[in-house]
This record gives structure tokens, C-alpha cells and sequence, in this order.
């Protein structure tokens, strides 16, 4: 029997014994992934973990993910198998995040015109900081119909930290953005959507150079890719979407139609058949994501059981009440 189906039997064995659910992100490795109860993009892992019955989350994916968990069901206990970061969430603190609604000041918005939105792949004090201005977390697949909701409020929109998924929603919706730090105070004051300058390292691997290589290659080809990529690139492309739109379009594509995904490669991976490409030279995978191994699932899973638990999740209690309330908003906004 190969490793891979050995440990997969051993992490079976103890979940039967154990009160988990395993939940996995869609760019976990192809061995972590198969052994999960529930899979899924950033939003649906946050609303299904939340409701699952078990007393332990055992979390796949990237340090906000569980934390989310952890806020929206503090009475659960959440481990990671590996505590690993999104390099994007920690581009941006609760400091950095004054200093955001700083320059929007000094380039002559007043604070009580500002409504703040997360994108959920940001820490928990920041996501806090957030919920106490009125503002609300978004995701990919959330984050037009919380900016349409957002935006009905006549405030300016202070969008952190990603650039590229404020700058896409404003071009989707015909909005006017600007990024603090790159455009200047006049073109921060006439913007609808003023953006944190944060960014996604993985996503930032797509080119327009790339599009037009699969598009002289295989003409005809359709380009599908994460709102995280480069607007330029998200312009040109046929389809913009969370992780798991992206998997929709691809699967309801006729099956001769060919296919360039810009998103993480593990994901790409699974979709591929004769047809479906990475639209990139590089491989194009998350690291931190690439981090959990089926041994930390099997480790943690037997430290679950021996009650020696290390990569446990704890919010404190002020953060926690806060962050859920954004959270919780975006839940609220997407059932309006
Ligand atoms: P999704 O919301 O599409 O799952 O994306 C999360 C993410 O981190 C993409 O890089
Ligand atoms: Fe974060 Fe980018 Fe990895 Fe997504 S792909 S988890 S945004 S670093």
C-alpha cells in the first residue's frame, strides 16, 4: 500500500473515534483534499464549518480561514494541521489599517464618510477595527453584492487589502477607484472605492503576456481567472470569479472548448483534462497552502484525541465580538 492510502487510513480510523470535521480549502494538495468532510471556497468553508455538528474544526488552509471559523463559532475548537499565513492577509495590520483611514482624512474625507470592507483574507483585529466603523467582510465570490450593498450607504468605500479585487469590483461595477500610497489625494477624494495596497503574490503570476500566448496558441481558447489577478489581465479575460465560480464555468464549458485557468495550481490541477491549461510558464502554487501535509492532519488528529493540542485557534473575547459582527454583516447583506 502506497504512504498517501496509509495515512489516509490512519486519518480515517481517528476521525471515526473523534468529534471532527475536516474542512478543506480548494488549493490544499490533492491528498489533503480527498480526505476532507467539507470543501469549498473561503465563503462556503466559512458558512458550512460553522454550522457542522462536531466539537473540533480541523482546519486546511490558511490562518484567516480557521480564525473565521473560530469568530462565527467561538464555542467550537478550531486547530490548523499547520498554522499557515496568507502572505496577503498579513500585509495589512490594525496600524496599517489607521493609517489607511489617515490618508483618506488628509486627502479631505471625513471619517464618518467612510465605510470600511475586508476582504475576508485579513486578520481578525482588522476585520474588528471593521465591524466597529459599520463596515462588513466580503469574499471573492460576495464581494460585488456587498460593494452594491456598501456603496447604497453614499459613504466612500475604504477597501483592504487587496488592490486588485477593489480595483476589479469598481471596474465591474462602473465604479471610480484609487490605491492609497500610488494615486493622489484629488484622485483619492473623487473615488468611490479607495484601496489598501495589498496583493496576492500567487495571482500576480498571471500576465497579459500569458493571456496572449494561449490566445495565439489556441485561438478561440477561453481565459478564466481569480478576481485577485491583475485588472488588466481580469479585463481581457472571459471569466472573473471565486475559486469556486471558477470550477462552475469550467465544468458547464462544452467539452472541445479549451480553457486557461488563472488561479492556484493545485486547484487547476484537479480541473485538468486535454482542454484545461494554467495560464502561466510558472507553477503557480500557494505556498503556505502547500504547507499542510496528510502527517500534521494525522498528528494533530492524535493530539486531538491524547488532549495535547498545539496549533489551536484563540481570538480573544473584544476582537471576537467585533469581527463576527462583520462577518456576520456580510451574511446578513447577501440574505437581503
Ligand atoms: P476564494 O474566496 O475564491 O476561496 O479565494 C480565497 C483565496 O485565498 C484566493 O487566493
Ligand atoms: Fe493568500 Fe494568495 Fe495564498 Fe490565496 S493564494 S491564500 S490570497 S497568498
Amino acid at each position: 500500500m502506497r504512504d498517501i492510502e496509509r495515512l489516509q487510513q490512519e486519518i480515517d480510523q481517528l476521525k471515526n473515534e473523534l468529534d471532527v470535521t475536516i474542512v478543506a480549502h480548494y488549493y490544499q494538495k490533492d491528498e489533503v483534499f480527498e480526505i476532507a468532510d467539507i470543501t469549498g471556497d473561503s465563503l462556503e468553508l466559512a458558512k458550512r464549518a460553522k454550522e457542522s455538528g462536531s466539537e473540533w474544526i480541523l482546519f486546511c488552509g490558511v490562518g484567516f480561514m480557521g480564525q473565521s471559523v473560530k469568530i462565527l463559532a467561538p464555542e467550537k475548537r478550531v486547530a490548523m494541521p499547520k498554522i499557515a499565513c496568507c502572505a496577503m492577509a498579513r500585509m495589512i495590520d490594525s496600524t496599517y489599517f489607521d493609517a489607511s483611514v489617515e490618508a483618506m482624512k488628509k486627502a479631505g474625507i471625513k471619517e464618518e464618510d467612510i465605510l470600511p470592507i475586508t476582504y475576508i483574507n485579513s486578520g481578525a483585529e482588522v476585520k474588528a477595527k471593521v465591524g466597529k466603523m459599520g463596515g462588513s467582510v466580503c469574499t471573492s465570490s460576495s464581494a460585488v453584492k456587498i460593494i452594491e450593498k456598501a456603496i447604497k450607504s453614499g459613504k466612500k468605500i475604504l477597501f483592504v487589502p487587496d488592490r486588485c479585487l477593489g480595483q476589479n469590483v469598481a471596474r465591474m461595477m462602473g465604479l471610480k477607484s484609487a490605491v492609497i500610497g500610488i494615486d493622489s489625494d484629488e484622485a483619492i477624494k473623487e473615488a468611490d472605492i479607495v484601496c489598501y495596497n495589498g496583493f496576492c503574490s500567487v495571482h500576480q503570476l498571471f500576465t497579459l503576456k500569458d493571456v496572449e500566448f494561449f490566445k495565439k496558441r489556441y485561438p478561440g481558447i477561453k481565459i478564466a481567472v481569480h478576481p485577485e489577478c491583475d485588472p488588466a489581465v481580469c479585463e481581457v479575460a472571459d471569466f472573473v470569479g471565486s475559486t469556486s465560480q471558477i470550477i462552475k464555468y469550467v465544468k458547464s464549458l462544452p467539452e472541445d472548448q479549451k480553457v486557461a485557468v488563472g488561479t492556484e495550481y493545485n486547484l487547476v490541477h484537479r480541473l485538468r483534462d486535454k482542454n484545461t491549461y494554467v495560464l502561466s510558464s510558472t507553477k503557480p502554487e500557494c505556498p503556505t497552502m502547500n504547507e499542510t501535509t496528510l502527517e500534521d492532519v494525522r498528528d494533530t488528529l492524535q493530539a486531538i484525541k491524547k488532549g495535547d493540542v498545539i496549533n489551536e485557534i484563540f481570538v480573544d473575547e473584544d476582537t471576537i465580538k467585533w469581527s463576527k459582527i462583520a462577518l456576520e454583516r456580510m451574511f446578513e447583506y447577501l440574505e437581503e
